[in-house]
């Protein structure tokens, strides 16, 4: 895909580098349940993508984890460090996810925020998805969950 952001599947050595951001950016005041461990099973997973970002030696900058179903695709986690947000790393990601999505024939795209990211629910509705649902105490009984969706016609692939 062409990009200006250089993307590609996870290698296990950014196991650590994605675990770590998920804690930070996604997991906080929550458990770290997204461990290295668990984001290397996703790695090898053939259901699911793990894709990345890379900029130098500092760790990766962007990643997110997509599990593919039948009809439907899911993404677990999408994250930026937060030095090198609202520069289009996030939307880097997204398109490359969409356009996989879209290639295997899949007709939406699922997904959970929580309810108090704010920057999180700007993002996805600027790029077409909507809210569908909350579910109560999703997240460890604390947070409550938006849940969004982006339906895909095959009519509009691009
Ligand atoms: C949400 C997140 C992934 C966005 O990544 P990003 O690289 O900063 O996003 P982009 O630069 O591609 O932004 C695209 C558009 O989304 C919207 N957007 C992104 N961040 C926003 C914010 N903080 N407030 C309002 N709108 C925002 C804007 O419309 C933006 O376009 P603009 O910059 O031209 O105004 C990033 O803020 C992040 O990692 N947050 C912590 C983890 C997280 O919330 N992940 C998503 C839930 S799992």
């Amino acid at each position: 895909m062409i990009s200006e952001h250089e993307i590609s599947l996870a290698r296990t050595t950014d196991a650590l580098s994605i675990a770590e951001l998920s804690r930070d950016a996604i997991e906080y005041g929550l458990s770290w349940r997204w461990t290295a461990r668990r984001v290397m099973r996703c790695i090898h997973d053939v259901d699911t993508n793990v894709v990345v970002i890379r900029s130098g030696s500092t760790g990766v900058p962007a990643f997110a984890i997509m599990q593919y179903g039948e009809e439907e695709a899911h993404i677990a986690l999408l994250a930026v460090r937060a030095v090198r947000r609202r520069s289009g790393l996030g939307s880097a990601l997204l398109a490359w996810l969409e356009a996989t999505v879209r290639a295997a024939g899949l007709t939406a795209i699922r997904l959970e925020v929580r309810i108090t990211n704010l920057a999180g629910l700007a993002f996805y509705r600027h790029h077409g998805f909507e809210e569908v649902g909350v579910s109560v105490g999703y997240y460890e009984g604390v947070e409550d969950a938006v849940r969004m969706v982006k339906r895909l016609s095959p009519s509009d692939a691009g």
